[in-house]
């Protein structure tokens, strides 16, 4: 005890002390047990394990809600169900809430959501990262319409926020009604398998209004919104799963959009020679391969950390580095659908796109791509205006745009592909590439039809034509001799060209025109 302190500040350090121990269990003895038995950590628990030690300061710790309906006027949640505050992950400046499922179903109330603005607010005003960790019941039925209006008021910010700073969200339990309108706007949403579930109506309501039966999970898990809605674009095995994803998201992004990605020391020399690339494409145009085996040869030390790598599988992306700087990478994979292009693919890369675009990280694409799926499921679903998404989003990216053509760049997705006529920078083709209008078989029946017919043999006919354009029209020279491509270069030198490419556009610059906002074909 020091000389100055009295009896009375003793007293109040102690019930200081015991307010605080309690605002760590605001549920009441035994709930963060109830926590554990549901097999999720408690809200602080899940702060702690995703951010660097000791390097959390929270926010509000004492905030108290303040309905006095059905009852609550006589019920107290220190914290009322929300753990805010500010951390650090890999020494670098994160905002983040945490939802305590232990009060009130981690339900959002007035309280609670003038939490979750603080914090958005700070992380703008300082250019840092906002991290969301969802596990709620959605808006808080007793609060009635406060509740709806503190979502909307997440909404907003997160609509502000976007572009300016990177916004993580990770649904660590329920998440539902309107609640997932927030994960939905930010840049990435994260599934923990077995416990997370979004939904706009649960099952009880699916079977009221239309009969059908459906599991929480069959309806909303991790594994749904991974494959079949592209909702989430990434899933986490567990808890401990969610904590190292969202470090290693973070380890490609910049803080926010005035700065550059981080950079890491590789050791890993740029001029490294890919010898297994040479050797990659198969003989036959028919034939798949795993552009993958490409992605991972050509970046620093083989490492691709993919996104949504469930959903729309014909289309890769993801985040890399060469020489140490992030790219974000957009590859077509022949061995999905031959690569081809659909709603659900432009979707998935186009987003993408804009958000490498948005935060300054360069664009790294392969190309491999038949064109653009046909058939009336496509049509009817819209892929003329889907498919221009892409279109729209390569075309408005001003970082550095790099291409590398591997072998088909066929007709419409040929152009959409970051071709040089929507502004890429800098692009290559593989001595197998293919730059034509369309495949030789498709492109013989339309121009040669009537002789095709006539012909004695019209099968053997067909194949010599097909032949003669093969010859003269599947391959990256005649784009190459009206510079639509800058080079055509030996595959297994890929790494080393992207290498020089990406120095030599450091410092790209392109001024836009003034104006509110572009009408991206939504
Ligand atoms: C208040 C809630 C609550 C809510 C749950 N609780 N949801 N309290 N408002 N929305 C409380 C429960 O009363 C219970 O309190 C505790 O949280 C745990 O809930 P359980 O039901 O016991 O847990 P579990 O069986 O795991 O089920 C979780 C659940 C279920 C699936 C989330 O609680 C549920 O369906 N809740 C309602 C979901 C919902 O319809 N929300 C409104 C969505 S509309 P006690 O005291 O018993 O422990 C919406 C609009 C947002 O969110 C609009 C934004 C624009």
């Amino acid at each position: 005890m020091s000389g100055s302190e009295t009896p009375a500040h003793r007293t109040n350090i102690e019930a200081l002390r015991e307010k605080r121990a309690q605002a760590l269990e605001p549920g009441g003895p035994g709930s963060n047990e109830r926590q554990h038995a549901r097999g999720k950590r408690t809200a602080r628990e899940r702060v702690e394990a995703l951010v660097d030690p000791d390097s959390f300061i929270e926010l509000d710790m004492f905030a108290l809600h303040r309905t006095t309906a059905f009852g609550l006027d006589e019920r107290e949640f220190l914290g009322d169900g929300v753990v805010t505050g500010r951390a650090a992950i890999d020494g670098r400046q994160v905002f983040l809430f945490s939802q305590d499922f232990t009060v009130l179903g981690g339900s959002l109330g007035e309280v609670f959501a003038e939490k979750i603005c603080k914090v958005m607010d700070l992380a703008l005003r300082t250019g840092s990262p906002m991290i969301g960790i969802n596990d709620s019941g959605g808006a808080r039925i007793q609060e009635g319409v406060v509740s709806l209006g503190g979502y909307a008021e997440i909404f907003w910010r997160n609509v502000q926020a976007s572009g300016v700073i990177p916004q993580l969200s990770l649904i660590a339990g329920p998440c539902a009604g309107g609640a997932v309108y927030s994960p939905a706007i930010t840049d990435f949403t994260l599934m923990v398998e077995g416990i997370a579930q979004m939904f706009i109506t649960g099952p009880e309501i699916i079977k009221t209004v239309s009969g059908e039966e459906v599991s929480f999970e069959e309806l909303g898990g991790a594994i749904t919104h991974a494959t079949k809605s592209g909702v989430t674009d990434l899933v986490a095995a567990d808890e401990d799963d969610m904590c190292a994803q969202t470090r290693r998201l973070l380890s490609f992004i910049p803080q926010n959009n005035l700065d550059d990605p981080p950079r890491y020391a590789s050791e890993d020399s740029p001029d490294r020679l890919c010898p297994t690339l040479d050797g990659l494409i198969p003989d036959s145009p028919n034939k798949p391969y795993d552009i993958k085996e490409a992605i991972v040869a050509v970046v620093d030390g083989g490492d691709f950390f993919e996104v949504g790598e469930l959903f729309a599988q014909n289309i890769v992306i993801g985040f890399a580095r060469i020489e140490g700087t992030t790219v974000g990478i957009v590859a077509n994979q022949p061995k999905m659908l031959a690569g081809v292009l659909d709603i659900a693919s432009s979707i998935k890369a186009a987003r993408f796109v804009r958000f490498c675009d948005a935060f300054n990280i360069p664009l790294l694409t392969f190309v491999d791509v038949p064109g653009f799926l046909p058939g009336t499921a496509q049509e009817y679903g819209g892929i003329i205006k889907h498919g221009a998404k892409l279109l729209y989003a390569f075309a408005e990216a001003t970082v550095p745009k790099i291409t590398v053509i591997t072998r088909k760049a066929y007709g419409g997705a040929y152009d959409v592909m970051a071709s040089k006529h929507i502004r890429a920078d800098y692009n290559v083709a593989w001595p197998t590439a293919e730059i034509a209008v369309m495949g030789a078989p498709s492109a013989v029946r339309t121009i040669f039809k009537r002789e095709i017919a006539e012909a004695a043999d019209p099968e053997a006919k067909s194949a010599e034509l097909v032949a003669d354009y093969e010859a003269r029209f599947a391959n990256p020279f005649i784009a190459a001799q009206r510079g639509y491509i800058d080079d055509v270069i030996e595959a297994s030198r890929t790494r080393a060209v992207v290498a020089r490419a990406l120095r030599m556009l450091a410092d790209k610059r392109v001024e836009r025109p003034k104006r509110k906002h572009g009408n991206i074909p939504l």
